[in-house]
């Protein structure tokens, strides 16, 4: 049973960091295989906080295989780093391989995510301003220079020198004479080469060579899935495709070596960076939302934008990623409310009701989120460890949303340590920090993630809105026999 994915089920910042490095506890390889320092993992373990941007979360857990894969953008400064910091707080990172395919970010893609905003106006997308958009341009327009260039001067130079004149046009407007010098350049990104040489190779093949041995691989996605290029919010989008299929392309294998696919989402939604957001909440109640949720990106600080769970978009999400398992996060922030929202549907323009998410701009732009109510609490729930910890309400609440998305919650986050979760009968219990992974995590027994997601499909009125409404009624069912 070898691949597990990990996506983002929302506009990214769902905590993936935490639940990737609970999965890789069991893995023998973790892999990156999209996105670059855009992203911002952060990992809290022993009252130790780790930040990672480009390095996988499965750095922490000495001796596993860690890739970055061909699909990431690599920002060898960023990464550089970051390598320094593992080190100097005694992470061992010999484990680290990075591929030789994969493209690196230049100065130049910096100064053009900047114009490219400035430009833009107040029309802005609201990037990070990593040069993560103008990388994966140069990729698709065969201007790109990828690791395996550091590693050969003649190389590197002839390539850089096709790419900075087109560079220069385009920055002209902003910049009289941009700073782009080939020679200093040229010499910067050697230094790089020398410093990254052991750690480059052909990750596709390492990878492969796990799998191949029945060994376990975690591909670990970054952003989030209505981030995706295609399928996103676009243009209000990152520049690859954060999906769970993302993961074959950007690390080398087939659809067939994946086996689960894990969709994390908050208990509520964020989002950094412009765009639509229908269930969007103003005023005191998101300020004391994103208070809660320290919700403040990890990369670049911005506040965060906060809303309501949504479910219309989080069942596209599921569906898009065919995803086996929920883990959701969070549920703690939520606990100071009598009521919660939670969006069934959205009304458009003209009053026009709907349930699906919408593929059109216009549409989606004016989409605003229909809601049901269901009963909020109080209690604190950082010290909760089984389900039945859990006050009703509560368990209620990811019942809903595991009905609503057709998809069992295996996992959820009730604080910021690693040991803040609850793994429910469907992430295998309270043995699932052994089990998950493990032939178990794939069998046909009941209450693994994979068995619980397929009774989900072959019952699509779970995935129904009556339905949902019904199982908020029940108080009974664990949200593992919710699938
Ligand atoms: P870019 O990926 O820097 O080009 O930014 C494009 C959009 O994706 C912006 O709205 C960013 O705020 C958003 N974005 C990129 N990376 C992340 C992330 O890791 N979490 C949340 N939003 C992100």
């Amino acid at each position: 049973m070898p691949g597990i994915v990990v996506v983002g089920a929302q506009w990214g910042d769902e905590g993936k960091g935490k639940v990737t490095d609970l999965l890789a506890e069991r893995a023998d390889a973790v892999v990156r295989f999209q996105g670059g320092n855009n992203a911002g993992h952060t990992i809290v373990r022993g009252g130790e906080t780790w930040k990672l941007h480009l390095i996988p979360s499965g750095i922490l857990h000495p001796g596993k295989l860690c890739v970055i894969g061909n699909g990431v953008v690599i920002d060898p400064k960023v990464l550089t780093d970051e390598l320094d910091g593992l080190r100097e707080r005694g992470v061992d990172i010999d484990a680290l391989r990075i591929s030789a395919n994969a493209h690196l970010i230049m100065p130049y893609h910096l100064m053009l995510d900047h114009a490219g905003e400035a430009r833009l106006g107040k029309l802005q997308i609201g990037t990070t301003r990593r040069g993560i958009g103008p990388c994966y341009a140069d990729k698709a327009a065969r201007l790109g220079i990828r690791m395996q260039d550091l590693l050969d001067e003649k190389i590197l130079k002839q390539k850089i020198v096709a790419a900075l004149e087109p560079k220069r046009l385009s920055l002209r407007p902003y910049a009289k004479d941009p700073a782009l010098d080939l020679q200093a350049m040229t010499e910067e990104y050697l230094v790089y080469g020398h410093r990254l040489q052991r750690l480059i190779t052909d990750t596709t093949r390492l990878v492969h060579e796990r799998l191949d041995a029945g060994q376990k691989v975690l591909f670990e996605g970054a952003q989030g899935t209505l981030l995706d290029i295609d399928h996103g919010t676009y243009p209000f989008v990152t520049s690859s495709n954060p999906v769970a299929a993302s993961a074959c392309i950007g690390a080398g294998v087939g659809p067939k070596d994946i086996d689960e696919i894990w969709g994390v989402a908050k208990a509520y939604v964020t989002r950094v960076g412009a765009g639509p957001f229908p269930t969007e909440i103003d005023g005191p109640l998101s300020d004391e939302l994103r208070e809660r949720g320290g919700e403040y990106g990890t990369t670049t600080g911005r506040s965060r934008r906060v809303g309501w769970l949504d479910l219309v978009a989080l069942r596209y999400a599921a569906r898009l990623n065919t995803l086996t398992a929920l883990a959701v996060t969070k549920l703690d922030v939520l606990s100071s409310f009598d009521r919660l929202k939670v969006c069934t549907s959205y009304r458009g323009a003209e009053e026009v009701e709907f349930e699906h998410f919408p593929y059109h701009q216009t549409m989606l732009h004016h989409a605003v989120g229909q809601y049901e109510e269901l009963p909020g609490w109080r209690e604190d729930l950082s010290e909760c460890r089984t389900e039945s910890d859990l006050p009703s309400a509560a368990r209620e609440y990811l019942q809903f949303m595991s009905q609503f998305v057709g998809v069992p919650v295996a996992l959820v986050g009730v604080g910021p340590g690693r040991d803040a979760v609850i793994w429910t009968e469907a992430g295998g219990g309270d043995q699932a920090g052994t089990e998950v992974g493990t032939e178990r995590g794939t069998g046909t027994e009941c209450g693994t993630p994979r068995a619980a997601a397929s009774k989900a499909a072959a019952s699509k009125a779970a995935a129904s809105k009556a339905a949902a409404s019904k199982a908020a009624a029940s108080q009974s069912a664990t949200p593992a026999a919710a699938g």
